[in-house]
């Protein structure tokens, strides 16, 4: 017979492994043993959005025999857990007395000490890691079934998410793989952007749908070759319906997880230049159609169609904008992306504000490079799910590039350039295997 005692152990789970087993092999030697399973939203706050929801992961966990009980564990912070059940022990892995856990250990041991409670900590299982092998399985690739569906995972589990712009496999890699950790918390972007301006600009192209669905398709392949986080790709106008009707296929079957099109039509120009240049908007039949074939198309739930409005574009007004937005999620649109080139963010918010009442919901996304000021919670805060930052990784190499040949020009030699350049070292070990 088990001695009553409680032990508590909190994890995650996603990825289950023996390093997993032992430490609830150990927990299980020393009485009745809870685990406090992170919810979907508390693995987010300081880690990438786990692949398995939590009910998934509750099976898995409660058919093991060392468990004697599931519970969720809203916060990475113990706190609330720990005071309700008050166990005598809590077990955990010896590897998170430092990084981002840190801090939630130190208030584990305070509060176990209001009742005498021990922390036992198990040491680190060598050579197993969840984070080894989600890089394993990052080198071995993504299914695009996985990848695809991971944009609307995400969505039901974390407030908003964060896209940037790939025009190259090398910035997609930059997005896959930068993450930040500081005392706010722990950041990295939750996808890609497969933006019109970038592709076509690396490609020494305007934006005006010259470059073909072919030759981004071949781009867009490298980077999926490359990389597992979700993409939004930027298809301009969708084209002809029954060309669009292909594009969804395609990308659909590759594993994107998302496809833009935008309400306007004849000659195509970068949405930036607002009333400068001739641009015509759809009208709202003929869009509607295009985005009812689009669904009609997709063969998956998960594939999303976002329909994009230009009416703040081309200064056409807010009241136009919501009838848009009500006409294209009659016509089943998966998202409404609502644009805008002002540097005030308020028709922005006046959108938000009304969109709010609707009584069809559905993400919003927004792309704020000219009201760039705006930080992310407050677009949360007034409703918006997706947030692309569309253009900022080619903006910034670009310069850089224009500063370094500058250099060499200017002095006739390298040396002056290589302070601001990637070592050479760094370089051949950027791409495992060069
Ligand atoms: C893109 O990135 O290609 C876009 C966004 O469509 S914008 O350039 O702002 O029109
Ligand atoms: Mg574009």
């Amino acid at each position: 017979m088990k001695r009553p005692l409680t032990v508590y152990v909190a994890m995650s789970a996603d990825l289950l492994h023996p390093g997993h087993i032992n430490i609830l092999k150990i927990a299980a030697e020393k009485g009745r043993v809870v685990v406090g399973l992170l919810t979907d939203e508390a693995i987010a706050s300081y880690k990438k959005a786990p692949t398995m929801r939590w009910d998934d992961r509750r099976i898995v966990i409660e058919n093991l025999s060392y468990v004697d009980e599931v519970v969720k564990q809203e916060t990475l912070d113990y706190t609330n857990n720990l005071k309700e059940i008050k166990p005598k022990i809590v077990v955990h892995g010896d590897d998170w007395k430092t990084g981002v856990q840190k801090n939630v250990r130190n208030k584990v041991i305070e509060v176990l000490k209001e009742w005498n409670g021990e922390l036992l900590e198990v040491p680190y299982t060598e050579g197993i890691s969840s984070t080894e092998i989600k890089n394993q399985i990052k080198r071995n690739g993504i299914t695009p079934d996985l990848r695809r569906t991971s944009l609307k995972n995400s969505l039901d589990i974390k407030d908003y998410l964060t896209f940037a712009d790939i025009h190259n496999p090398l910035s997609a890699l930059v997005i896959e793989n930068t993450k930040i950790s500081n005392d706010l918390g722990y950041s990295e972007f939750d996808g890609m952007w497969a933006s019109s301006l970038t592709d076509s600009t690396s490609r020494g192209k305007p934006d005006i749908e010259a470059v073909d669905f072919s030759s981004r398709f071949i781009s867009l392949n490298e980077v999926l070759e490359v990389t597992t986080k979700p993409i939004i790709y930027d298809a301009d106008t969708g084209g002809l319906p029954e060309h669009f009707s292909f594009t969804v296929r395609n990308l659909e079957r590759a594993g994107v997880s998302a496809v833009v099109i935008e309400d306007k039509t004849g000659l195509k120009r970068n949405s930036l230049h607002g009333t400068d240049v001739d641009q015509t908007q759809d009208s709202i039949e003929n869009f509607s159609n295009k985005i009812s074939i689009g669904k009609d198309s997709a063969s998956t739930d998960d594939f999303m169609i976002i329909a994009r409005i230009e009416s703040l574009i081309l200064d056409k007004g807010l009241d136009d904008a919501l009838n848009r937005a009500n006409a294209y999620i009659d016509a089943n649109a998966d998202g409404i992306l609502i644009h805008s080139r002002k540097e005030s963010a308020s028709e922005i918010f006046e959108f938000c504000k009304e969109y709010k009442k609707f009584k069809k919901q559905r993400p919003l996304v927004v792309v704020p490079t000219s009201y760039n000021h705006v930080y992310e919670k407050e677009l949360s805060q007034n409703g918006v799910s997706i947030i692309i930052y569309a253009n900022h990784l080619l903006r910034a190499a670009y310069p850089s590039m224009v500063q370094t040949a500058e250099m060499i020009l200017t002095n006739k030699r390298s040396l002056e350039a290589d302070d601001h350049l990637i070592s050479i070292k760094e370089i051949l070990n950027l791409i495992p295997g060069t």
